[in-house]
């Protein structure tokens, strides 16, 4: 999605989530941002994770892994500011080895990209020879570079699908891949240590709990939830998805099981919706925050660095996942 509203249609999108005088903070800065972008000629992309003022203030681009992916590919700005996790800067890096790629805080992380490092999938690839390697995008430039094939949460089973062998390994996420292994026939082979520490923390019982309260409730997870939360859902899917799932539905009450400023910033695109509260803060994603993205820019900050081998190896990965769709 493609978003720069005017300054007035800003204060509407921000009204339904924010404080009228956080709103007022918030636009003097905004406006010093958009001009810092242009005399920079900077594009910003903005995971839907994130704060709506900097969601729907400073972004050039919005949407899910896989739609940023794709921008941070085709883009013709000199300078790309990611605000998301590190990962997801790197993979902009990987694509643009000769841009400068920013993010505002390098230690926006993430549990699962953590969980495991290149030597890890090195002793997977030797404990299982000529088994193919997936790698989810929420993982380091090293270890993408190790495997065989990215996915997001929008094409995991895609990906799966395509490769022309009867076992897989997917990693990191443990909950992704058992979401996987439910809608395929290939056997999947694991990583138990990764888990999303935003979405292990529900269960089923906080839908069934709201399923009592609202009959006509559309449930919709994210599939970085263990199974039997995403059983007790109407869909699952990536955070795009997610989007396009409440489009679709005529239901009124929507659950969404996922990080807390997607329901913010869905508010301002479904404003006849009622989006029941309950979510978990990604304390990374939160690291993101309106002035250090206005200090990023200004001081050209902090610059994502990957080596070259590792570029070029992750970045065949990265492509193979893009070009499936
Ligand atoms: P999406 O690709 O669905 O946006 O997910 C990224 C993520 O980190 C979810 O926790
Ligand atoms: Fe990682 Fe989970 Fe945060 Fe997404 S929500 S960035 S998977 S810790």
């Amino acid at each position: 999605m493609n978003i720069e509203p005017t300054i007035a249609g800003l204060r509407t999108q921000l009204i339904r989530s924010m404080m009228p005088h956080e709103i007022d903070m918030s636009l003097e800065l905004i406006e010093k941002i958009r001009l810092l972008k242009k005399e920079m000629n900077v594009v910003v992309l903005g995971h839907n994770y994130m704060t709506p003022d900097v969601f729907y203030g400073v972004s050039d681009f919005v949407g899910d892994s896989l739609g940023l992916a794709r921008k941070a590919a085709d883009t013709n700005a000199d300078i790309i500011l990611f605000n998301g996790v590190h990962f997801m800067a790197e993979t902009a890096k990987v694509l643009n080895p000769h841009k400068k790629v920013l993010i505002a805080d390098p230690d926006a992380g993430c549990s699962l990209a953590e969980s495991i490092t290149a030597e890890d999938v090195r002793g997977l690839k030797a404990q299982y020879p000529g088994v193919p390697v997936v790698t989810y995008v929420n993982c380091s430039a090293a270890v993408k570079a190790e495997t065989d094939i990215c996915c997001t949460s929008s094409n995991a089973l895609k990906v799966v699908e395509s490769l022309d062998s009867e076992s897989v390994i997917f990693l990191p996420d443990a909950y992704l891949a058992k979401n996987v292994a439910q809608k395929t026939d290939k056997k999947i082979i694991s990583w138990e240590k990764g888990k999303c520490m935003v979405h292990e923390q529900f269960t089923p019982r906080d839908i069934q709990a709201a399923r009592r309260q609202y009959g006509d409730l559309l449930v919709v997870s994210h599939p970085e939830c263990d199974t039997p939360v995403t059983a007790e859902s109407d869909f699952a899917g990536s955070t795009s998805q997610m989007e396009d799932a409440i489009r679709n539905s005529p239901r009124k009450n929507i659950m969404l099981i996922t990080e807390c400023s997607m329901a913010d910033n869905l508010r301002a695109v479904f404003p006849d919706r009622n989006f029941v509260s309950t979510c978990q803060t990604c304390p990374h994603m939160k690291k993101i925050t309106l002035p250090k993205v206005y200090e990023a820019l200004l001081y050209l900050q902090y610059e994502v660095e990957v080596p070259q081998d590792i570029i070029e190896r992750a970045r065949k990965s990265v492509e193979r996942m893009i070009a499936i769709g």
